[in-house]
């Protein structure tokens, strides 16, 4: 499973990739609005500190502007894949910026149904938004599966499963499960699936005994 970083902090997403543990990064009008900076600023410094994909999301609704934003967006840096709305300028976008070989997030999916569309317009990644479908009382992990089921039932269907709106670490453990191939993992939420309590007690008891031996193993 690939981990990508849903924010648009250039500090954090620095800090994390030096673990090596960062697949890409992902981005949002939102999110680049909470960092309080320029789009474009924030992008080429994002782009230099990660080597995989950097998704940038387009801002206009009709198909042929999110084109010339898209086509704007992937001249920043080589590894930027423009996002879209799933909506259907956004699948005609779509289409149209695959064919000429940009990579394209389609992002806001609620359905299965939608998931096809995204691949059969030629999408890199279909996003469906997990932690909004419990928001209203749907299971997230539900559509996961079932989009799974039926990109494993068409050998056509590359578009990578990039499961979007994490809010804690079930999600990860869960889309791992059903085999989805993204996780984008805001930093917090990332940070909290090294941590387990246990890990933390044996690690205090394994220094405190240590201590009590009074060995230095850079000083043996
Ligand atoms: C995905 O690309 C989106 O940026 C993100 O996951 C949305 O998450 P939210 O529902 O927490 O805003």
């Amino acid at each position: 499973m690939k981990f990508f970083v849903d924010s648009a902090d250039v500090a954090e997403i620095r800090d994390l990739a030096t673990t090596g543990l960062v697949d890409g990064v992902t981005t949002n009008p939102s999110l680049v609005a909470k960092s309080g900076r320029k789009f474009f600023d924030v992008l080429a410094e994002i782009c230099a500190a990660v080597e995989g994909p950097v998704s940038a999301e387009v801002t206009a609704t009709d198909a042929d502007a999110m084109v010339a934003e898209g086509r704007t967006l992937a001249k920043l840096a080589a590894n930027i894949a423009v996002k879209v709305p799933l909506t259907w300028d956004g699948l005609k976008a779509c289409r149209a910026l695959a064919q000429a070989g940009t990579k394209v997030n389609v992002t806001l999916c609620f359905s299965a149904n939608q998931a096809i569309l995204a691949a059969k317009a030629g999408a890199a990644f279909i996003s469906p938004f997990v932690g909004r479908l419990d928001d209203v009382g749907e299971d997230g992990m539900d559509l996961i599966r079932d989009i799974r089921t039926i990109y494993d039932n068409y050998e056509r269907f590359t578009t990578e499963i990039l499961v979007a709106s994490i809010r804690h670490p079930r999600h990860v453990t869960d889309a791992a499960k059903i085999g989805a191939d993204v996780c984008t993992v805001p930093p917090d939420v990332l940070r909290k699936l090294a941590q387990h309590p246990l890990t933390d007690r044996g690690l205090d008891a394994f220094l405190a005994d240590w201590k009590k031996t009074g060995q230095s193993i850079l000083k043996a």
